[in-house]
């Protein structure tokens, strides 16, 4: 079988056309491109599976694995979940038990200027790389600029469920403690 390459000349098009096809044709690429990016970003993101409906977010904790940083999408805000390892020691009033573990729940912002910090499973610790401030696993800030604490967001367990955006026991717990 031979292939034979296609001649643009063939093509029975006027310019007009032809600017107006491969306007579209661009167009069209791009498009796809888009709506691929922002597939991707949005996996990347909120890689659990998550509920929303109505500003809450649900969250089955069951399947997090220990000493890896999840985080999911609240109210536009990152939220980072980490459950605890036996080796990990929990704070009281830093650390939520759902079922047999120990879990941080806070908002992924810096408490100084706002840059999402990175979790260091080594070191069992957050950096920020904006301006070098260090959080403990728990989010209590150790060095650096930020002024206090990682932020808890309003949650309530439900079983091995988490839903943000409900204020419930453990949350007011947490919060009259910290
Ligand atoms: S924003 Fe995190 S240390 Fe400045």
């Amino acid at each position: 079988m031979t292939l034979k390459l296609l001649d643009i000349s063939e093509i029975n098009m006027t310019n007009e056309s032809r600017r107006g096809f491969i306007g579209k044709a661009f167009g069209a690429v791009a498009g796809v491109g888009a709506v691929a990016s922002l597939v991707a970003m949005k996996r990347t993101w909120d890689p659990l599976p998550s509920v929303m409906s109505a500003g809450f977010t649900t969250v089955d904790v069951s399947s997090l694995v220990e000493n890896k940083l999840e985080i999911v999408v609240w109210r536009g805000k990152p939220i980072f979940l980490l459950k605890y390892s036996a080796a990990m020691k929990p704070t009281e009033g830093r650390n939520v038990k759902i079922g047999d573990h120990y879990f941080s729940v806070m908002i992924g912002l810096c408490t100084h200027l706002g840059c999402i910090p990175a979790y260091r499973p080594d070191t069992k610790d957050f950096k920020c790389a904006c301006h070098g401030g260090e959080f403990t696993a728990d989010g209590v800030n150790v060095f650096g600029p930020p002024p206090r604490p990682l932020d808890i967001p309003p949650f309530k367990i439900d079983g091995t469920t988490l839903v943000l955006g409900e204020e419930g026991e453990e949350y007011k717990k947490l919060t009259a403690k910290a």
